[in-house]
């Protein structure tokens, strides 16, 4: 076996042929799905500049303070690898002026993201998203539509158990409010926090309510929840967003708690669980940006949206589902002697033309090597093409599930062939 010093670097994976197959259905799916819900794809670049980041996922967040892949190219410029899309699909939204073809555009992306997180089982150093962005409505029907593709998306890719949490976090002018309160209710309990949790009382207290530490989670019980600062407004939208999710019997659990940890929400806020994915149970996370475009430069624009992460759908789709992958060979050509190679790469062209699946064997092993290789590949037939056949024009076609073997005139044999497709 050869070997190499090289290795991918930590935090990224090779996605090798035995799991392609996987990402090429999913990527079917979701193709056919989003775009027959009428949103329409976008790839923006893998890398922008750092500031738009920092701006719109926010200063003080993990992600801008810790794990981004940033550098500062030859000419000088800040660069960053993308930590996440929803700020590049603004970005793209106002530079092309988007929102002059329709009121509402609506999004949707498949993308490679990086951030710098310590890896383990569902966390990556560079890992992909598909999701979605929708442009222009602030009515709670906006908010039910993005949630319920995105439920319906992760049902149709066959996940069972998932758990929607939902909440709102208020309009900026609530939150506002409500951070004062959370800072009041736990600064006798400061010395207790984690560091982390410490920094966050200064910089943005909501953070602390995601806490997994269960002595955080038990001082939090004491904190007022965000539900008491919320304006009049916010409430209806949310009470209008959770009577739809209930006219359209889609199971939810409130949880005052999920705040997510990008700075650019505003109200809505929602996550999708597995629990078969242990620690990194996040499928999905979205929520309502009602803010971003105008921080970005552009005339406000309410908005949501939501990201899954890929590995983490194939990771639990693997726990639960059994896929096997179709089989794109039908035919293996076998080739007896040089003086058989021409005929029988005009036939694989002509196969392959008339659409079946077709390959041979490149080495001239032996017959029986030949056919070995063709039970490996999992074809229905072989061609076999030997001296005595070629004399006659002729091909020797062997049904590898029954073992059945007939002469068919090379003119026939295209024709012949096509049994064995599908
Ligand atoms: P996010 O919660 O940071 O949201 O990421 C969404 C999903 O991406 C997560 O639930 C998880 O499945 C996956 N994910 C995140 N980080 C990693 C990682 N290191 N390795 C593997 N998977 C990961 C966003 O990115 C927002 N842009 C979502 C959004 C769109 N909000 C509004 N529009």
């Amino acid at each position: 076996m050869s070997k190499t010093n090289y290795r991918s670097i930590k935090g990224t994976h090779d996605i090798l042929p035995t799991d392609t197959w996987r990402w090429r259905a999913l990527e079917t799916t979701i193709h056919r799905i989003l775009s027959r819900a009428g949103y329409q794809e976008i790839r923006t670049p893998t890398f922008e500049q750092t500031d738009l980041f920092t701006r719109s996922v926010g200063k003080e967040t993990d992600i801008v303070t810790k794990e981004m892949y940033s550098w500062v190219d030859q000419g000088g410029d800040h660069l960053t690898l993308k930590p996440e899309s929803t700020a590049s699909v603004v970005r793209a939204y106002l530079q092309h002026n988007l929102a002059h073809q329709s009121p509402v555009v609506r999004l949707y992306y498949f993308d490679t993201l990086f951030r710098r997180e310590r890896p383990q089982k569902g966390r990556q150093r560079q890992f992909h998203q598909f999701g979605i962005e929708a442009l222009g409505s602030p009515h709670p029907e906006q908010d039910a539509e993005v949630i319920v593709l995105a439920y319906t998306l992760l049902q149709e890719l066959g996940l069972k158990e998932l758990t929607l949490k939902l909440n709102s976090i208020g309009s900026s002018d609530s939150r506002a409010a409500y951070r004062e309160a959370l800072r009041q209710a736990l600064r006798p309990h400061l010395k207790a926090l984690t560091p982390t949790s410490q920094r966050r009382f200064e910089t943005n207290p909501l953070r602390i309510l995601d806490t997994k530490i269960p002595e955080e989670r038990e001082i939090l019980k004491e904190a007022p929840t965000i539900d008491a600062f919320l304006s009049s407004e916010d409430s209806a939208h949310f009470n209008e967003l959770c009577s739809l999710l209930d006219h359209l019997k889609i199971p939810y659990v409130r949880d005052p708690y999920l705040v997510r940890g990008l700075d650019y929400y505003t109200r809505t806020t929602f996550e999708i669980t597995s629990p078969v994915l242990g620690a990194q149970d996040a499928l999905c996370g979205g929520g309502r940006y009602d803010d971003l475009v105008a921080t970005l430069g552009g005339k406000p624009t309410p908005a949501i949206g939501f990201a899954t992460g890929v590995e983490r759908v194939l990771l639990a789709q693997e726990q639960t589902l059994k896929m096997t992958p179709e089989n794109p060979l039908q035919v293996f050509l076998i080739g007896l002697g040089s003086e058989s190679l021409p005929t029988l790469l005009t036939l694989l062209n002509e196969i392959r033309q008339a659409g079946l699946g077709a390959t041979f064997d490149p080495l001239r092993r032996s017959l029986k090597a030949q056919l070995r290789e063709a039970n490996r590949t999992g074809v229905r037939c072989a061609v076999i093409l030997g001296e005595e056949e070629l004399r006659n024009q002729q091909a020797l076609v062997k049904d590898l599930t029954d073992g059945e073997q007939r002469n068919v005139p090379l003119s026939q044999l295209v024709e012949h062939l096509s049994k064995f497709s599908g």
